[in-house]
């Protein structure tokens, strides 16, 4: 069993994850604020003011650049780095090569957000980053598998724990997506042509999109929900044997569903099939992995009325649960013939987004800060503050979005006697006027949950021991 190396084992690198905090802090501000003016401009395009760097279509990317891989991504690297010390108990692998993936990952999506503002973008969904980005992307994300991967093997403990496993499952799969999804012939340092054409571009960028939510939005998240609702809960995971099966399933299924992304396209029939057929099975683990972590509580529910984290952890897999069902029902090509092409995806994709992987990571996060900071919670009220803003915003989100893209799918496919299309395309954009303002207020509501914690955990760090920084690294491991 290998050993710590130079570094003593019972010290931790807390230094990169409260850094990796605060910038995915930051990029919920920033990528979240940018969704409000972005779903302010579908309800009043004026907003766009002809101004190209303000208009919908460059600003869109932008959020979910920001949100996603800003966001979404930095609250990863934070919870990793924390979860593979803890539970390996050994210090960080390789620090410096850990400090090249925080400026590298910051400074790639920093960068990635302005080239999409100046209107240069590859157009692939979630993989807009032109080639050199792609590369320094790249680079970043193999070092963090070194810094990851030797932190285990340095580990003093007999045992992987399984939230590590959903970890490395995504950092290998985001490593062969991004690889091959990108593979392009460059024209110039900011124009490159995709190696795929037709209907193989078409397939190879869903396969991309679908396993980035599968992996990065799903997985590596279960990893982070693994660690910190039995640490929240004070009690072991449910079953420990079920997270195994949780996992194997998870990642066989997840790479077959991308063909649901391109129903009724020339994409061959079978290939849809099999796709629908897998994403109905995935609801199997998908459920498994969210009744694991619910049950993690059984026997001290009462926490859920005392604990304001521990109901942002148990809401966010009760959205886990309720995306994981709509998702396998949107996939069935029926089903899709209706949902495709409106709003009805972007309510499943908020309701993931903002009540999963929102949820879960700020829930994980109020747990990480008082260890961080080694001080408490400034104020628990404002927990519950945060809570309700948000629990508030996302429902006003996902059913306005039910009520859009419903709406719309059953405008779009009327027909009057005559067998004329009954209603006109604008008169479906009139209809989704009123949704439209809902979801904005929602999405406003959301980001002043995010400003209270933001403020609620400043004074949190503001309070710390003068002294505490010290104590820290001092302190003996506990996994
Ligand atoms: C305040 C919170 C948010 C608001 C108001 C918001 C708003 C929006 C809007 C208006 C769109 C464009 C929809 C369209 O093209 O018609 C969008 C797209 C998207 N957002 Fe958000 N968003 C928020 C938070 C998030 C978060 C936290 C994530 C991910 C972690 C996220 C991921 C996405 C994705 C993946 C899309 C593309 C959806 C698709 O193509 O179907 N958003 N968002
Ligand atoms: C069993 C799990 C799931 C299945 C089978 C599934 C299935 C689907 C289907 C059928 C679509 C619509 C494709 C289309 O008509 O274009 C979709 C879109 C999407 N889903 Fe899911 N979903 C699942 C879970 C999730 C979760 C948990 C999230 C977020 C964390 C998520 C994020 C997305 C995104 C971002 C899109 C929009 C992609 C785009 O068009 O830009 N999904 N999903």
């Amino acid at each position: 069993m290998a050993q710590s190396s130079a570094l003593p084992a019972e010290q931790y690198n807390y230094s990169i994850v409260r850094r990796f905090t605060i910038m995915a802090m930051i990029w919920a501000v920033l990528g979240m604020s940018v969704g409000v003016y972005i779903a302010s401009e579908l309800a009043w395009p004026f907003l766009n003011f002809d101004i190209p760097q303000l208009t919908f279509g460059r600003l869109r990317p932008t959020h979910t650049t920001m949100v996603i891989f800003g966001f979404g991504g930095s609250a990863l690297f934070a919870t990793s780095y924390y979860i593979v010390q803890r539970t390996s108990q050994a210090r960080l692998a390789f620090p410096w090569l850990a400090e090249f993936t925080f400026w590298g990952w910051t400074g790639g999506v920093a960068l990635g957000v302005l080239t999409y503002v100046l209107g240069i973008t590859q157009g692939r969904e979630y993989a807009e980053f032109e080639w050199p980005l792609d590369i320094a992307i790249t680079l970043v994300w193999v070092s963090y598998f070194v810094v990851y991967v030797e932190t285990l093997r340095r580990r003093t403990q007999p045992h992987i724990y399984v939230a590590n496993w959903f970890y490395l499952a995504f950092i290998l799969a985001v490593a062969l997506l991004h690889i091959f999804n990108n593979l392009a012939v460059p024209v110039s340092l900011t124009k490159s042509y995709s190696l795929f054409a037709g209907v193989q571009d078409a397939m190879t960028q869903w396969w991309y999109g679908h396993n980035a939510v599968g992996f990065f939005l799903t997985a590596a998240f279960l990893g982070m929900m693994y660690y910190f609702v039995p640490k929240q809960a004070g009690r072991p995971v449910y079953s420990y044997r079920l997270s195994i099966i949780h996992f194997w399933a998870l990642i066989f299924l997840y790479m077959w569903a991308g063909g649901h992304h391109l129903h009724w396209t020339s994409l061959p029939d079978w290939v849809s099939t099999l796709a629908a057929t897998f994403s109905v099975i995935l609801l199997m683990p998908s459920w498994g992995g969210m009744i694991n972590g619910i049950m993690t509580l059984s026997g001290a529910w009462d926490k859920l009325r005392s604990d304001p984290v521990m109901l942002f952890l148990i809401t966010s897999l009760s959205f886990y649960g309720m995306s994981t069902f709509e998702g396998p029902l949107m996939s069935l090509k029926s089903v899709n013939a209706l949902s495709h092409y409106t709003d009805w995806t972007v309510g499943h994709v908020h309701s993931g987004a903002l009540g999963w992987v929102a949820l879960v990571s700020f829930g994980s996060f109020y747990h990480l800060i008082p260890r961080l900071w080694d001080s408490k919670m400034y104020s628990q009220t404002l927990i519950y503050v945060h809570f309700w803003l948000a629990t508030i915003g996302i429902v006003l989100y996902i059913t306005s979005m039910w009520v859009a893209g419903i709406g719309q799918g059953l405008m779009l496919r009327s027909f009057d006697d005559y067998g004329n299309l009954a209603y006109t395309f604008i008169e479906t954009v009139e209809f989704m006027h009123t949704p439209y303002v809902w979801r904005a207020l929602g999405g406003a509501f959301f980001v002043a949950g995010v400003l209270v914690m933001v403020y609620n955990m400043a004074m949190t760090i503001a309070r710390r021991q003068p002294a505490a920084e010290t104590q820290l690294s001092a302190k003996p491991a506990q996994a």
